[in-house]
């Protein structure tokens, strides 16, 4: 029989990389501490329609990459591709538009999307979400994009780009839309099938395909700036002065058009130069009408989504710190197997005291035993001689001096944190 492997598109994360990821939410926590961003856990998984009519039916999302299937009840499930309309029916289901608006949430997990996999781009992936529901305020607009600008300050990113857009309202896109179909009808062929497929569906999405020969294209087509209403007009000037005001580089690109229905009004992504084609750290923007889409009634909002493992890869390639690595204090060792119990005793004291250690399980050697010492990275070694023992005390090793000193056994625990203590601080 073959041995089961992981789906394609999906990874375990080892260890080597977990302590990164851990690294990476407890920044994203301080960060929502600090701009007021209260932590909600959603579910996995959904009622398909909320997908369906929240994100759109003609999207790639929700036409070729959600994973749905019907549960024991018969009912349409999906695994959630993203947390934004997820986010919203929470608001709405607890009646959040009662509390002090905008209600600031964020949370984070997997992610689920049937798309091909790549460096950077995976079936199953992890995002930060955050989202601020209930006012229309451009100055919210802009605390998100600043959050964004923040949160990869603090993780050590500097490679990044800001690129901004508007994709208006349903007032006045209608007419923008009919205007691009217009000066792309006579370039219908030379379009690539899947834009030729959006033609009637999503014309807008054309403007973000990547092929040679739809980018020559788009170049000249109408600029969704110069079509917006004047709410819309209104609320990016200010959305604008606001990036200035905070001093964040931007660049405006009309081609950001975004792939999910939801957004109007502001649509952002930051983008890495240490990243291949799948360059996106984050991506968000402005959602006034997703809550009428799901059956709630108008609730604007404006968030963003950040993918940890681009967000990982990215500091990678930028050299970026992790702060330190979680390693061990003390591992336990003992010259004769007779000790053990002694050191199981000993082990569970040191713990007890807040010191991270470790012993051998595995019936090894002395020699053995402080290799694995070494090798685990503790500070130092415990060594259990049999001398020591008979006068109640135990040899501490310093692993990177070399240095040896002797405690009593009771006092073992108190004496290595008081070395680690002072050298903290020296
Ligand atoms: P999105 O642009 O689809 O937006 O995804 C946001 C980020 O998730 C991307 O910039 C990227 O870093 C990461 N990401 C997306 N797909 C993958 C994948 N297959 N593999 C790895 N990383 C991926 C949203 O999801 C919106 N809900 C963002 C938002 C929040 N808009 C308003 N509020």
């Amino acid at each position: 029989m073959v041995a089961i492997k992981a789906p394609r598109g999906v990874r375990d994360i080892l260890p080597d990389e977990s302590w990164k990821w851990a690294y990476v939410l407890e920044v994203a926590s301080e960060v929502a501490d600090l701009f007021g961003y209260r932590e909600v856990h959603l579910p996995i998984f959904e009622d398909t329609a909320l997908f369906a009519r929240g994100i759109g039916d003609t999207t790639d999302v929700v036409e070729k990459e959600m994973y749905t299937f019907t549960d024991r009840s018969g009912r349409s499930l999906t695994l959630r591709p993203e947390a934004t309309a997820s986010m919203v029916r929470c608001y709405l289901e607890h009646g959040m538009q009662r509390e002090k608006q905008p209600a600031k949430l964020w949370c984070s997990g997997p992610m689920f999307r049937y798309e091909r996999p790549q460096k950077g781009r995976y079936r199953q992936f992890w995002q930060l979400d955050f989202e601020a529901i209930g006012v229309q305020d451009p100055m919210v607009d802009v605390e998100i994009v600043a959050l964004s600008l923040e949160l990869f300050r603090r993780l050590g990113l500097s490679n990044l780009e800001v690129m901004v857009n508007s994709v208006g309202c349903p007032r006045c896109r209608p007419t923008y839309r009919e205007e691009l179909k217009a000066y792309l009808a006579p370039h219908l062929d030379e379009l690539c099938d899947s834009c030729r497929a959006r033609f009637d569906r999503n014309p807008l999405r054309i403007l973000d395909c990547k092929e040679e020969g739809c980018i020559e294209i788009t170049q000249g087509a109408p600029d969704v700036v110069e079509h917006l209403c004047e709410e819309c007009r209104s609320h990016f000037d200010q959305f604008l002065n606001g990036l200035e005001a905070i001093g964040a580089s931007y660049r405006l690109n009309k081609r950001l058009v975004r792939g999910l229905d939801y957004y109007t009004k502001t649509a952002f992504e930051v983008t890495s130069g240490k990243l291949g084609a799948q360059n996106a750290v984050c991506g968000g923007g402005r959602y006034d009408h997703l809550a009428e889409a799901i059956g709630g009634s108008f609730t604007p909002g404006v968030g963003f989504a950040a993918g940890i493992e681009r967000v990982i890869l990215s500091m990678e390639e930028e050299g970026a710190s992790f702060g330190e690595r979680p390693s061990i204090d003390a591992f336990v060792v003992t010259a004769e197997a007779s000790a053990r119990p002694k050191a199981v005793s000993f082990l569970h004291e040191l713990r007890r005291n807040g010191l991270r250690c470790d012993m051998d399980y595995a019936g090894k050697g002395m020699r053995s035993q402080l290799k694995a010492a070494s090798s685990s990275g503790a500070r130092f070694a415990c060594i259990l001689g049999s001398e020591e023992l008979s006068r109640g005390a135990v040899a501490v090793k310093d692993l990177s001096s070399g240095k040896q000193q002797e405690f009593p056994l009771e006092k073992a625990a108190e004496r290595i944190k008081a070395v680690l203590k002072e050298q903290a601080g020296g």
